[in-house]
């Protein structure tokens, strides 16, 4: 029986023989100038001057979170973050001694909800808020510009499941300071492991490349290293090994930068097929609750719903070979890590605690025809009993 993955495989055969060819040329496969065109060919992409290449989107989170603490780029250490997110979208900021407020879920593009947004800017003034791109869809972007310039907090994104998406001419990725992607299997393109920060502003940029190799500024452009070193004194013996800011290494490979490279030149044609399913999925499940944003381009990453028959609906679809999931994490403030480390006002997180208890979503990668995604949407309405919130 055919099986209805929820993710597949973007690396092909051809893919293998470039990563073969690959290896053949090269001795020296670590982090180089291979990562340097990767990074330069995925900002002229997004549409963003800098992007920094890391081994997973987690890294990327993480990456941005310390980068703005050691610039100096925040007034408090007060995080508003989805409720509907991404254990890692959490936890760099937990880690690195956040405060974190959740917040609740727009009714109809899972991003943030911008009325729930604005009673914690009252409450809590936060330094920064993260949103995330849910599924291939976009925020608030036009309500949140406007509260981030009243209540002057800094905004990213993590992009992770949006990669491809596109308002107007804007790519999702590009709304925020900095925004992260991901590269992991299944994901729009991959790596193996992999993911990216992108940002327009040059000193960010330069922090976040020291950051990422143990917190010293050889990977740095030359300006900004010689800065630092004349700053405090260093002199060409002591340069590679002075660490300038509290760094990790996150850093992925050449070798994995080689297949961004080759990954990059599908992921429009990816996004497009990914796009006709959503719309196939819509066109037939049109009695049940649908994801929407107003883009040009939706790269959808899953097809999310709401059944009042979860649990049956997976299993019978299970038995059909048909992958499910919850509708991402559900609710992150049920999540065990995160119960009793996080702050909300009043309002309690009703549409995540919605979603978190209803929501499912339904498998769509670039590798499914129109009729496999009829298939599942024919299996799926024999069983799943719709429900709205
Ligand atoms: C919203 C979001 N952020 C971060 C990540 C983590 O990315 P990675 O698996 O590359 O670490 C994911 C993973 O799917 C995600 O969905």
């Amino acid at each position: 029986m055919k099986k209805y993955k929820l993710a597949d495989n973007t690396i092909d055969n051809q893919d293998y023989l470039k990563m073969i060819n690959f290896l053949k040329k090269r001795s020296y496969l670590n982090q180089s100038i291979i990562t340097k065109k990767f990074e330069k060919k995925f900002s002229s992409f997004l549409g963003s001057k800098y992007s920094i290449f890391v081994n997973s989107g987690s890294s990327a989170n993480l990456l941005i979170a310390q980068s703005l603490l050691e610039g100096g780029y925040l007034k408090n250490q007060l995080v508003v973050l989805p409720a509907v997110s991404w254990s890692t979208t959490v936890s760099p900021y937990l880690q690195l001694g956040f405060k974190v407020v959740l917040c609740d879920t727009d009714k109809n593009n899972l991003g943030l909800c911008v009325k729930n947004l604005e009673e914690l800017c009252k409450k809590f003034n936060p330094g920064l808020v993260s949103v995330v791109n849910v599924l291939g869809h976009s925020n608030n972007f036009d309500k949140i510009e406007k509260l981030k310039k009243k209540y002057k907090f800094l905004l990213v994104e993590d992009n992770c499941e949006s990669l491809g998406s596109q308002k107007e001419k804007k790519k999702l990725g590009t709304f925020g300071f900095a925004s992260s992607h991901s590269f992991y299997f299944g994901h729009h393109i991959s790596t193996i492991e992999g993911g990216m920060v992108s940002t327009n502003d040059k000193k960010f940029y330069n922090i976040a490349l020291a950051i990422r190799s143990h917190g010293w500024a050889r990977d740095t452009e030359t300006r900004f290293r010689k800065n630092l070193e004349k700053k405090f004194k260093i002199d060409e013996f002591k340069s590679l090994f002075t660490f300038y800011y509290s760094g990790f290494n996150i850093r992925s490979s050449d070798f994995n930068a080689n297949i961004g490279i080759n990954q990059l030149k599908k992921l429009k044609k990816i996004s497009k097929i990914r796009f006709k399913n959503f719309k196939i999925y819509k066109e037939k499940l049109n009695n049940f609750w649908t994801q929407k944003s107003d883009l040009k381009v939706i790269s959808s990453f899953g097809y999310a719903t709401f059944v009042k028959n979860r649990k049956e609906v997976f299993k019978y679809l299970k038995k059909k070979n048909i992958q499910t999931r919850p509708l991402i994490c559900g609710n992150m403030g049920q999540q065990p890590f995160l119960k009793s480390k996080f702050y909300q006002s009043k309002s309690k997180l009703e549409k995540a605690k919605f979603i978190d208890r209803y929501g499912i979503y339904l498998p769509n990668h670039a590798n499914f025809s129109s009729k496999d995604i009829d298939y599942i949407c024919k299996i799926f309405s024999k069983k799943a009993k719709p429900i709205f919130f």
